[in-house]
């Protein structure tokens, strides 16, 4: 089975983004096939400093490895370096209805956002990402419950495709963690973490202990005490409880009974104590990487390298059935 997921270099890497997909791509490596791209041309969509976008992809590179992805099992790659992505795009654009990007969440939430700047790259993102699981033909994508939507349109391009032009692509299936697949903010419970807020709302994940401690201490929680998993009524706390979950490996049903009657505030110095000692490795192989550029740079070209020899072979393919 071939697996292969992406993220922007915007923003921190935040525990959002490892528990909803990084964590799961570590495990998949142990087993299967895996491409792990820098989505640097998704990230052009959006406002975004262009002298900083290097030093951005190199962050990047360096949350994949500390966060455990490795570079012997797993092929990591900078997207713009490999230009069937590109070529791709515009050939699937044409078997893409319009109605279908227009109705994308992602699409619509970013044009409210950024209403100064609806660019045509902003509806078309999802052909992108369409094109860059199909060049691989991916069995699997994991990745955050934000990205669902998208899969399912990529497998609808699939389907469409090959039914106008003959079997091509094998048709991928998104993968969300069973928990996990959407952290939510830590100062507005109802929305999901995200990079481009405020560094209050998420955990960096190499923030600094005395960060961590604050956050999670400032975080928005409600006004009675128990610790219980509610989602509807107390979704503060029960954000916070699948957090300890997930980096704990112990049940939320467990962590209840645990901090039975123990009180908010004690909850969260344990739950900023327990991130704090589970980030500390990630912390530290960070450090180590931050001076081996020249290590971070063999990386990517031999991922580009090993990418591109797939890529160029599903796009010889693409274009035949097409008749170019
Ligand atoms: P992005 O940061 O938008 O490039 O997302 C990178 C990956 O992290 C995607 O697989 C997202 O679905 C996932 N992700 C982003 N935010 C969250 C979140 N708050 N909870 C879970 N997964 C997330
Ligand atoms: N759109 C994804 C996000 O913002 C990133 C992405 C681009 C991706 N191409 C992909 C994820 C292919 C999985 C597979 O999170």
């Amino acid at each position: 089975m071939r697996v292969f997921s992406g993220i922007q270099p915007t923003g921190e890497t935040h525990i959002g983004n490892y528990l909803g997909a990084i964590k799961q791509w570590v495990k998949l490596q142990e087993k299967h096939e895996c491409i792990f791209c820098i989505v640097d041309l998704h990230s052009l969509t959006v406002p975004y400093p262009v002298g900083e976008l290097q030093k951005r992809i190199k962050e990047k590179t360096i949350a994949y490895i500390a966060a455990g992805v490795d570079p012997k099992k797993s092929i990591i790659f900078v997207q713009s370096q490999v230009k069937e992505h590109t070529e791709l795009t515009w050939l699937l654009s044409t078997v893409t209805p319009l109605g279908d990007l227009q109705r994308m969440t992602q699409y619509k939430e970013k044009a409210e956002k950024y209403k100064k700047n609806i660019n045509a790259g902003l509806l078309n993102y999802p052909i992108l990402m369409a094109a860059d699981i199909l060049l691989y033909q991916t069995d699997i994508v994991p990745v955050g419950k934000d990205q669902a939507q998208h899969v399912e349109l990529t497998r609808e391009i699939a389907r469409r495709f090959n039914k106008k032009f003959g079997e091509t692509f094998k048709i991928p299936k998104a993968l969300l963690p069973k928990a996990g697949a959407k952290i939510m903010s830590l100062v507005k419970p109802n929305k999901k973490m995200s990079k481009t807020d405020n560094p209050q709302s998420y955990i960096g994940l190499f923030d600094a202990p005395e960060a961590i401690k604050r956050k999670i201490m400032a975080a928005q929680t409600d006004s009675e005490k128990e610790i219980k998993y509610d989602i509807s009524q107390k979704p503060g706390i029960s954000n916070l409880l699948t957090i300890y979950s997930l980096f704990s490996d112990i049940s939320v049903k467990k962590i209840e009974k645990q901090f039975k009657d123990k009180g908010y505030q004690f909850f969260k110095e344990k739950l900023a104590q327990l991130l704090i000692e589970k980030l500390e490795p990630f912390r530290r192989k960070k450090k180590e990487l931050e001076l081996r550029s020249g290590y971070l740079e063999k990386i990517l070209t031999e991922g580009r390298k090993r990418a591109q020899i797939i890529a160029q072979e599903t796009m010889k393919k693409v274009k035949q059935k097409m008749g170019l």
